[in-house]
């Protein structure tokens, strides 16, 4: 299961990080580590996190297993310079705003489970069909989607099941 907590309160990630592993996963003052390419994680103990944040909303995904995390506001518009960078395939199954926002931060929470950058894999990623490709070839990782409060989430991991909790 995992679990994701978000606010609509301004918060500094780090600071929201530490709140939710200290209020709901007993974990005072962790010591927030950053990998190579900026990607949070804790030295020690199990428990793998990963922070999005979009127009004022702030959220954390918090489980046992490696987890990338994104949302996007649905308010926003689609943007003609990323849609550009989708591949052909991706494009033709593009008609609406949210279409949009479905595909990017899909392709965004699989670079955020890898810990990978984003420039460095765009045109190497693919979301198509509801499946995520790498290099043309399927990534062998599930990706869950779902819309709440105006925003769609992606979240990229061996995860079947989530909970949205609002901790404002
Ligand atoms: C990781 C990345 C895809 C996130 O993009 P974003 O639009 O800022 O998206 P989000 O709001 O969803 O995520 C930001 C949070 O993800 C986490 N994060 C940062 N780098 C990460 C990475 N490589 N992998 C996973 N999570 C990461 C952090 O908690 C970050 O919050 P913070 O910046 O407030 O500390 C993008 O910043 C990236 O490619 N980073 C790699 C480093 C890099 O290329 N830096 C130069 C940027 S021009």
């Amino acid at each position: 299961m995992l679990e994701i907590f978000y606010t609509k309160k301004p918060v500094s990630s780090d600071d929201f990080i530490r709140r939710i592993l200290s209020e709901y996963y007993n974990i005072p003052n962790a010591v927030i580590c950053k990998s190579i390419h900026g990607k949070p994680y804790l030295q020690k103990g199990k428990i793998c996190f990963n922070l999005t944040h979009s127009k004022g909303l702030t959220a954390l995904a918090v489980g046992k297993r490696e987890v990338g995390l994104d949302c996007e506001s649905l308010a926003g518009k689609a943007r003609p310079a990323v849609l550009a960078k989708f591949s052909e395939r991706e494009r033709g199954e593009i008609f609406s705003v949210p279409d949009f926002y479905r595909h990017w931060t899909a392709r965004e929470s699989y670079v955020k489970y890898l810990g990978e950058q984003l420039a460095a894999l765009w045109r190497k990623v693919e979301f198509y069909r509801g499946k995520i490709y790498l290099r043309g070839e399927e990534a062998n990782v599930p990706l869950l989607q779902f819309e709440a409060e105006n925003y769609v989430f992606s979240i990229c991991g061996e995860y079947t099941k989530y909970s949205l909790r609002c901790v404002d």
